[in-house]
């Protein structure tokens, strides 16, 4: 599919996806969040659920643990423009918690696995847990299968790595060796995209300002 198709396919899906009121999670924030970055990319990262600050502005992963993604994506030479990233559930849980397994099975099936098959991506990097147990299987543990490849239901290439709010969480030595595991899994995820799609080019000049390009929700 050329980029142009890509890119038509994911404004209808957005616009779609902008009125949906399938679950409760829309009752209690100001909008769905869907995805960011370029619709031809290789690489598709896949977070958790918008918190605050994505409801606010609209884009995931944009908040805390977003900065924290765009530090370490830019130590391995991509920006987030030219990477694809999005949630598995599209709604903010009501004070941040974590959603569950039904949530998540109910709003990635609506959503995401339309995003997978428009973006066509080589490789999958599931940021966390949510969604390791969605991409992959509910009893697989992060702790133990970050790093290591697997395939998803479609037969991508999967690969999980710690959410950035774990890395956000740690402190000490804890946190220097979680940082340095998700720095290895980025670059082993950019090296099998990089093969896959030879010349792609994975990062801009300068990241993107994401505050400028999302301004605040009413
Ligand atoms: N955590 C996520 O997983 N996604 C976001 O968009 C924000 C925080």
């Amino acid at each position: 599919m050329e980029l142009q198709e890509k890119e038509e396919r994911l404004a209808r899906l957005r616009e779609e996806m902008d009125q949906c009121a399938s679950c409760p999670l829309r009752e209690h924030c100001k909008a769905p969040v869907g995805w960011y970055g370029c619709a031809d990319s290789p690489i598709f990262f896949v977070g958790e659920a918008p918190g605050g600050v994505e409801d606010d502005y609209g884009c995931p992963l944009i908040g805390p643990s977003g900065q924290l993604l765009d530090k370490a994506l830019w130590s391995v030479q991509m920006t987030r423009d030219r990477v694809f990233t999005t949630n598995i559930v599209k709604c903010r849980p009501r004070g941040n918690r974590t959603p569950d397994l039904r949530e998540a099975e109910h709003c990635a099936k609506v959503w995401l696995a339309r995003e997978l098959a428009i973006v066509q991506p080589k490789v999958v990097v599931a940021l966390g847990s949510v969604a390791l147990h969605f991409l992959g299987t509910p009893d697989m543990r992060i702790t133990r299968q970050r790093g290591q490849w697997f395939h998803t239901r479609e037969g991508c290439d999967c690969l999980a790595t710690f959410h950035p709010s774990y890395l956000l969480r740690q402190s000490g030595h804890a946190q220097v060796q979680a940082k340095w595991a998700v720095f290895h899994d980025l670059q082993a995820a950019r090296a099998r995209a990089a093969a896959a799609v030879p010349g792609y080019r994975f990062a801009s000049d300068a990241p993107p300002d994401l505050f400028a390009l999302f301004p605040k929700r009413p």
